[in-house]
């Protein structure tokens, strides 16, 4: 059983058709890459998967479950995580204060109150902090890291319920090539872990990183398959030749 499965999904705002009958298919541990050109509804696809937005039509089964229409919240208890364009850290906390605060939320208000938690949760925001390469700026406010490192920290809060699927939406938007590079490093090792769902202009970091691709074009899957298939679909090519 694959861990999602959104099937049939159409999104109309007002006159304008955003996805337009889409499938998506995503097994455990896979990571899989959700291209196509602007305005092709590829976030739309990843909002209706989170609960940012509710299909038009269409199901969407996550872990067995039908989730089409419940909330955000409940769907991120459920394995669901997120990161979209929009930043989410607080830039006047410190790094390290960041990713202890998307820990504590994992942990029942209980234990907080009791603060049992905070020796083990620790040694869990070092060595996630290590892990992107963020160790060293800890003790900073976000607001002074660079951009890329804002995006690992953001990523690495995003991980921090240890979801089983995580979406990002062009996580590496505005970074420099070596951090893009870097970026597919510090996800790569979490393929044993959860399923990825990422959207990127950069073919090349899709590639490098993705086992399967969904190519969107206005509102339809133009080609869906393993990265060998898509590369070398005419339908792919002529859109991204012609149009990109
Ligand atoms: N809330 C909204 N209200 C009205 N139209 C919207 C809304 N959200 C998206 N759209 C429209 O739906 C279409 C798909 O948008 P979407 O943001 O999903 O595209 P995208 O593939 O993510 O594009 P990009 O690569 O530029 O991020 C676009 O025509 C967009 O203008
Ligand atoms: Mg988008």
């Amino acid at each position: 059983m694959p861990l999602l499965e959104a099937h049939g999904i159409k999104k109309s705002f007002a006159r304008l058709t955003a996805l337009n009958g889409v499938d998506l298919t995503v097994a455990e541990n896979e990571f899989h890459g959700l291209i196509g050109p602007n305005g092709s509804g590829k976030s739309t696809l990843m909002k209706c998967v989170a609960g940012a937005e509710i299909p038009t039509e269409g199901t969407i089964r996550f872990a067995g479950r039908d989730i089409t229409a419940v909330p955000p919240a409940e769907r991120a208890r459920a394995g669901l995580s997120l990161k979209f364009q929009i930043t989410s850290v607080l830039p006047a906390l410190t790094v390290y204060d960041n990713m202890l605060l998307a820990l504590q939320a994992q942990n029942p208000l209980s234990n907080l109150i009791f603060s049992r938690t905070r020796g083990p949760l620790h040694e869990r925001v070092l060595h996630t902090l290590d892990q992107f390469r963020l160790a060293d700026r800890a003790g900073d406010p976000a607001a002074e890291i660079s951009h890329g490192q804002q995006q690992w920290l953001e990523i690495a809060m995003a991980l921090a319920p240890e979801p089983r699927l995580l979406l990002l939406d062009e996580p590496t938007a505005g970074m420099s090539l070596q951090e893009r590079r870097l970026t597919g490093e510090l996800l790569i090792p979490f393929k044993r872990r959860c399923s990825l769902v990422i959207v990127e202009h950069d073919l090349d970091f899709i590639r490098d990183i993705c086992d399967v691709l969904t190519v969107l074009d206005q509102g339809n899957v133009l080609e869906s398959g393993t990265v060998a298939h898509v590369q070398n679909s005419h339908k792919v090519q002529e859109v991204y030749l012609t149009r990109v």
